[in-house]
């Protein structure tokens, strides 16, 4: 039988026109489902991002941050800890509350700044400064590919010289995997590594590193819709 919540999500969901991405997050709690198997590899490039990061602050960005299952842990765990400074924007306000409330467990609130907001418009970041490490995960799959490249072309606004950007997508055809690709090559960006390929197809992580110092935003000042 359908939850009560489930319907409110829903009824919320037909009211705002964008999707409830509430109970998407389950899949993380299968250890044997490929979305488990992402988080392992957004993971282990945070965890070497913070590493290779030079001596100094180290701030992180991550746009539609969900609940923050990904960098929370890791920054909480690494020797770097007490460098980080982060913001995370995340539109859904009962998805937010859940990453500010792994935040506080993990005794990051001082570090952490959660924002209920929309992560396309640049006012939600404005001030913070160039990231050291940006994290573009669950986005490229659920928005158009001309909004990939305008945000992929942004990127490099948003990163600092030698800082890192983490994004996914899935390899389901048409691959867009290589496009992006190149649209990070073009933005200055240097691919690091990707995700292996015998993962599931509906899985593909890389990590990038800007080489440029960060341009000015490019173009019209929304980097992107949800169309999903
Ligand atoms: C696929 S999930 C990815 C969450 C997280 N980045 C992760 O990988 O676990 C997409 C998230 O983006 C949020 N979202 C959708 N549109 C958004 C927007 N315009 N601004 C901020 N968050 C948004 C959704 O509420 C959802 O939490």
């Amino acid at each position: 039988m359908i939850s009560h919540d489930a319907i409110v999500g829903q009824g919320k969901a037909i009211m705002t026109g964008l999707r409830d991405w509430k109970p998407w997050f389950a899949a993380y709690d299968d250890p044997a489902s490929p979305l488990a198997s992402r988080l392992a590899v957004v993971r282990d490039g945070i965890s070497r991002a913070l590493r290779e990061t030079a001596p100094g602050p180290i701030r992180i960005l991550s746009l539609c941050a969900g609940e923050g299952r990904d960098v929370i842990p890791v920054v909480a765990a690494h020797p770097r800890r007490a460098d980080v400074t982060a913001r995370l924007v995340e539109f859904d306000p009962e998805i937010a509350d859940v990453a500010r409330r792994a935040v506080a467990e993990a005794g990051l609130a001082d570090a952490f700044d959660v924002v209920t907001g929309d992560a396309a418009d640049p006012a939600r970041f404005a001030g913070f400064g160039p990231a050291d490490l940006l994290l573009l995960c669950g986005i490229f799959g659920n928005i158009s590919d001309a909004d990939i490249a305008h945000t992929v072309a942004n990127a490099a606004g948003l990163t600092a010289r030698h800082g890192t950007v983490i994004w996914t997508r899935h390899r389901r055809e048409p691959n867009l995997v290589p496009s992006i690709h190149g649209w990070f090559a073009e933005a200055g960006f240097t691919s690091l590594w990707e995700s292996d390929p015998a993962l599931p197809e509906s899985i593909y992580v890389a990590g990038h590193r800007q080489d440029r110092d960060p341009a000015p935003l490019r173009g019209d000042a929304k980097l992107f819709t949800f169309i999903k």
